[in-house]
This record gives C-alpha cells, structure tokens and sequence, in this order.
C-alpha cells in the first residue's frame, strides 16, 4: 500500500491519439498522482508529450522505463496486445497497472491476467470510462433512488460506423468491434445489473456491415437488450432504464438525463401528469470530469493508497468478456452454452 504522504509515482505509457487528448489530461487532474516517465516504442511521440508531463522522464521501451523508474503504477494507452505484454512485465513487480479498454484479446489472456494480478496483490485497471461519467452517475443516482422501483429492464443503443476490418492479430471484425466499441455498452449493462446469468445473441449482415442484438439476464431479475454494430452513420449512445413503479430515465449521448415520471406535477401549470425532469451537465464540467476520465483514473489511484479492489478491475471485466465471447459466436445454441458453462 502507498500512504497519502506522498504522490504516486506513474509510468505512462503510449502516447498515441487517446493517450494525448484524454489519458494524459486527465492524469494531470488527479490529486497526488505524479508522471514520472512517459515512454512509447516511437520515442518522439513521448517526447511530443514533454510539453504536458513536465519533468518527466521519456523512454522508448516499457521495460527500461520501469527498469529505472521505481514506479507505484503504469498507465497505459495502446493496442490490447502491447497491454497484455506488459501487465505480464509489471505485476511481478507489484507495480499496480490500469490499462486502456480492451486489455487483452481473448478471455483466455484476462484469466490469466487476473490470476497473475492476485498473486502479486496489486490493483489492475480497466478504461471504461462510461461508467464514471457524470451523467451516467446520476442515472445511477436515479435508479437506484426508491421512488424509481426495482430497475427491471435496461435498452442500450451503442450506433457505430467502425471497425469494418479486423483488428488487433484478431481474425474476426465482429470480435475487434465488440472490443474496441461495444465493451462500453456491455460493461455498464453489466454494473447495473450484477450477476450475469445468461447470454444470447445474434447477427444481421447487410453490405459488409453487421447488427449485432445482444440479450443478457441477471440474477436479480433485470435484463438488458443492447443493439449495436458498424452499420450506422457514426457513433452514438443511447441508454433508457424501466422501472417497476412506471418510471422511466432516458440518457441521450452521455449528456441528457431525462426522467419520466409516472406522478410527475408541473410547478406552474399543476394541470397534472406527463411532466418530465431534465438534468444535463454544467458547461463548466471539464470535458475529462464529464466523460469519466478523471473519475476512473482518481477512484483506481484511491484504490492503491487503500489497498481494495478498484471497481473496474480486471475480474470485474470477466462477465463483459463472457458477453463478447457469446456475441462473436454465430449460431443461437451455442452462444447460450457458453455463458451457461462458465
Ligand atoms: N476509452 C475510450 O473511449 C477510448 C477511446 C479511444 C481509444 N481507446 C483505447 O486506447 C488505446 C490506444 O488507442 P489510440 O487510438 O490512442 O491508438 P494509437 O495507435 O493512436 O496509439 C497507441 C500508441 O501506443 C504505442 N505503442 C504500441 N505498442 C507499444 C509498446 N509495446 N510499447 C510502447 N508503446 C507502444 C504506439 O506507438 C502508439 O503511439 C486502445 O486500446 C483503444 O481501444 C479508448
């Protein structure tokens, strides 16, 4: 465990698109937390990030970086392969890592990843940086809120025009675009609704593109429909909650709350019913606070100095990879076994 007496020294590495406009920023804005080296295989992209990390050292190589570095944690912005190499480099160490969604390729990389993580005791991390978006709390808030009732039933529309070609050393576009799309969806569906019991999916093909419908079910009752694929004109994200008392909350693209409900009087007219509250972010609310990235990157270093479990670690990520596993299957019958097994 690292005290709070002093800043916890982190590595950087990969300072590639994500890297430079979110992880980075964002990183700066998180309390007691100090970037020590930042390091990418082209050593002038780490050096283009001097300007933001002031004082940090620059390395081309992961392994020299944390070789000379005495690092609390690395963080890091690459392609899941790169993330897999070196969480497998780093946890021997007990250096704690956070890693950019996906981190890894295949559920068979993640168990492995997680069984390394437990016997170094360190804390792992996971960019799903849906979940600590402001406005995705305050659903939460909602949900969770009695007046609401029993969260029953979850619809999640996650619209996406890429990636139409593998990705990855994968050799499935539909497996590279449930990585690099469709986890965001799967996993806040699966921290709304806990423990996964089962899921089904299927795919429709038109013109090289694909719909993927997914179907999960919990233990505690809830289910959650989630339609996505490449077909689309471009991104989008659209999440609505049902609620046992008719009460329904609607999140249009990470920014729009709405909440429909079933008593709801208005304030002035008082003619009753079929009023609705809207809750949409301060424009002030730094755009890496709105969207989750600082609050993924804070709660995970509280995570350390605390020495628990951060909320979107790599275990918590099995159930998502479960999903993904059953979404890039192809026929009905066995995708339900393979959940049903696990
Ligand atoms: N949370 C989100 O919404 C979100 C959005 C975009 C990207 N991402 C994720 O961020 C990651 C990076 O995406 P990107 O668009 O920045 O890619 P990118 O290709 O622009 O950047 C990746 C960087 O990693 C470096 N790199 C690769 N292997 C390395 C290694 N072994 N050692 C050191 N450096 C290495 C590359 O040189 C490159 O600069 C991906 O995993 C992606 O899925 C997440």
């Amino acid at each position: 465990m690292v005290g709070s007496e002093r800043a916890l020294r982190v590595g950087f590495i990969g300072a590639g698109e994500q890297g430079r406009a979110n992880l980075i920023p964002a990183l700066l804005q998180v309390d007691s937390v100090e970037i020590v080296a930042v390091c990418d295989r082209e050593r002038q992209r780490a050096a283009s990030l001097g300007s933001l990390a002031r004082g940090a050292e620059i390395f081309s190589s992961p392994e020299a970086m944390v070789a000379a570095s005495a690092l609390d944690a690395v963080v890091m912005a690459c392609p899941p392969q790169a993330h897999l190499e070196v969480a497998r480099h780093v946890i021997p160490k007990g250096i704690h890592v956070f890693v950019e969604k996906p981190p890894c390729v295949t559920t068979s990389e993640l168990k492995s990843l997680i069984s390394l993580a437990k016997e170094h005791e360190v804390v792992t991390g996971v960019g799903v940086n849906f979940r600590f978006a402001t406005p995705v709390r305050r659903l939460r808030e909602v949900v969770e809120n009695e007046l609401f009732g029993q969260l029953v039933h979850l619809q999640i529309q996650h619209p996406a025009n890429k990636p139409k070609s593998p990705m990855w050393e994968s050799d499935s576009t539909i497996r590279s675009f449930l990585l690099a799309q469709a986890i965001h969806a799967i996993d806040l569906a699966i921290s709304f609704g806990g423990e996964l019991s089962l899921a089904t999916s299927r795919h429709q093909h038109a013109d090289g593109s694909v719909l993927i419908h997914l179907n999960l079910e919990f233990t505690n009752g809830l289910s959650a429909t989630l339609l996505t694929g490449n077909m689309f004109p471009s991104f989008a994200f659209e999440m609505r909650a049902i609620g046992s008392r008719s009460n329904v909350a609607t999140l249009d693209n990470l920014w729009n709350l709405t909440v429909i409900d079933s008593g709801k009087q208005g304030r002035f007219s008082g003619d009753g019913k079929r009023w609705r509250e809207v809750w949409q972010p301060s424009p002030l609310d730094s755009g890496y606070a709105r969207s989750g990235y600082v609050g993924e990157l804070q709660a995970f270093a509280q995570a350390i100095r605390a020495g628990t479990r951060f909320e979107a670690d790599f275990e918590a990520l099995l159930p998502t990879y479960h999903a993904i596993d059953v979404a890039s299957e192809s026929t009905l019958e066995e995708t339900k076994r393979s959940v049903a097994n696990e």
